[in-house]
């Protein structure tokens, strides 16, 4: 059996992400996972829980646990060897064994040394020790060695010293994930020639013993990059940190029935059935329109849904992101300024299109041009949104059908969504930072 399955062994695996990823690989009947768990105990539990779940099928025999300790040389050469005897090669590593000791009490110190003992040192010894294996595979698309990094791991992400997850938070953590992501590199470079693929992932933030349960996002969703980045196309993956950063856009119940809700989050519960769901609703038509454009740049555009949202300009009033590789990204601008300001232009750069391009204001329909300069300049109107997108794009034959005439948001007046200003900055930065 093992000869036309691929042989993929997940390092901490016994639960969170790693078991979730042990889940979806296993579910595909196309390979033989090895749960490595440092207490083999908690790794033959993890595999019988799997085989339990009755929600998804699972073969019984492409499970296995295996003991591995990637902090102990004994235990990973055990692992080798008990792999080796077993199946004699190994197609896919994924090294996701990890720890958060951030909040502990240990010395500064302690906390650096332990967090790359694990997170970045023994990722690499692990790899270094399973190479033999690795080479041993011949797998048509390449052998893979996966590591889970972590977006916190991006130096462009923490050069933003005025956002969310600037330099500012988990210093330990992060440096040792920006360090994990050299690894990866390393590996790339010296084994693309033997038609390796290397690449990192991030899963985004999952509610996992490693925070505590406070990440918002599923583990189980969460681990299905470890299996793009095992499946997934050599330009896509090699020598990248792969981002689960499809936005979904995020509206709380309601809110596109023009449902304001009282401040308190947990007080706003209003009942929906009271609006008539009123279909053609200003709000409605504007958030149904923000969802057919994003399923028509999936639809329409090159792998975006893994493009990590980046922003490319901000000052006090304005913030402009890019999603999207170069010729099919998507530029959302967002402004604080509400329906009182002037109307001004804002000079975009960073965008990553050619001067000459003409782009395509998705929300009011109307083209622009990228300037001589490389500038979009952009006139914005009331503190709306806007959306740009290549007209080329836009106006094909899709089956979304967004040729026809979308409603703009102009439709939305104005005097009726700014009356309730938190209301309206919570629809659009939700919608937004959702969306893009
Ligand atoms: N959760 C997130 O939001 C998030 C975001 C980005 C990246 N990540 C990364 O995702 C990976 C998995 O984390 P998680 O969120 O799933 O956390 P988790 O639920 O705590 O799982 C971590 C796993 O790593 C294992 N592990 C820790 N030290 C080990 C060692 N020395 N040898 C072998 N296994 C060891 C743990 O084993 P025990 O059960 O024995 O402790 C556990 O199975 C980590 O690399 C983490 O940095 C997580």
């Amino acid at each position: 059996m093992a000869a036309d399955k691929r042989i993929v062994l997940i390092t901490g695996a016994n639960q969170g992400i790693g078991y979730f990823a042990a889940q979806h690989f296993a579910s595909t009947g196309k390979y033989i996972v090895l749960i490595g768990s440092r207490d083999l105990i908690k790794g033959q539990k993890a595999v019988q829980d799997l085989l339990a779940d009755e929600t998804v099928k699972i073969e019984k025999d492409t499970l296995t646990a295996i003991q591995l300790d990637i902090t102990s040389d004994e235990s990973i050469n055990a692992a080798v060897q008990t792999t080796a005897s077993k199946y004699g090669r190994l197609d896919i590593l994924i090294n996701n064994a990890g720890i958060n000791i951030e909040q502990t009490t240990t010395s500064l110190r302690q906390r650096y040394t332990d967090s790359f003992a694990t997170n970045t040192t023994s990722a690499a010894v692990t790899t270094e020790a399973f190479l033999p294996l690795l080479r041993k595979s011949t797998v048509p698309n390449g052998k893979r060695i996966i590591f889970t990094s972590s977006g916190l791991g991006s130096l462009t992400l923490a050069s933003e010293f005025a956002l969310h997850y600037s330099a500012a938070i988990y210093p330990v953590y992060r440096t040792s994930k920006t360090a994990l992501n050299m690894v990866m590199l390393h590996f790339a470079a010296v084994l693309e020639q033997e038609g390796f693929i290397v690449g990192s992932v991030c899963p985004g933030f999952c509610g996992t013993n490693l925070n505590a349960y406070t990440g918002t996002k599923d583990p189980r969703d969460g681990a299905k990059i470890l299996l793009v980045a095992a499946e997934g196309k050599k330009e896509d993956v090699f020598a990248k940190v792969l981002s689960d950063a499809d936005g979904i856009p995020i509206i709380c119940q309601g809110q596109e029935q023009h449902m304001r809700g009282g401040v308190s989050p947990y007080t706003n519960c209003s009942p929906l059935w009271t609006t008539s769901y009123n279909i053609s609703s200003s709000l409605y038509k504007h958030i149904a329109l923000l969802n057919k454009f994003r399923q028509h740049v999936i639809n329409t555009s090159k792998n975006d849904t893994t493009y990590m949202n980046e922003v490319i300009f901000q000052d006090y009033h304005s913030l402009a992101m890019r999603k999207g590789y170069g010729g099919s990204q998507v530029i959302a601008v967002l402004n604080n300024n509400g329906e009182s300001t002037n109307d001004f232009n804002l000079a975009i750069p960073n965008h990553g299109f050619q001067a000459g391009v003409q782009l395509t204001e998705v929300l009011s329909f109307t083209n622009l041009t990228v300037n001589s300069t490389g500038y979009i300049n952009l006139p914005m109107e009331k503190g709306q949104p806007k959306i740009m997108y290549p007209t080329n794009l836009l106006y094909n034959s899709s089956p979304c059908g967004l040729s026809d005439h979308p409603p703009a948001l102009s439709s939305v007046t104005v005097a009726e969504t700014i009356n309730n200003t938190t209301f309206i900055n919570n629809i659009r930065f939700n919608n937004y930072f959702g969306l893009f």
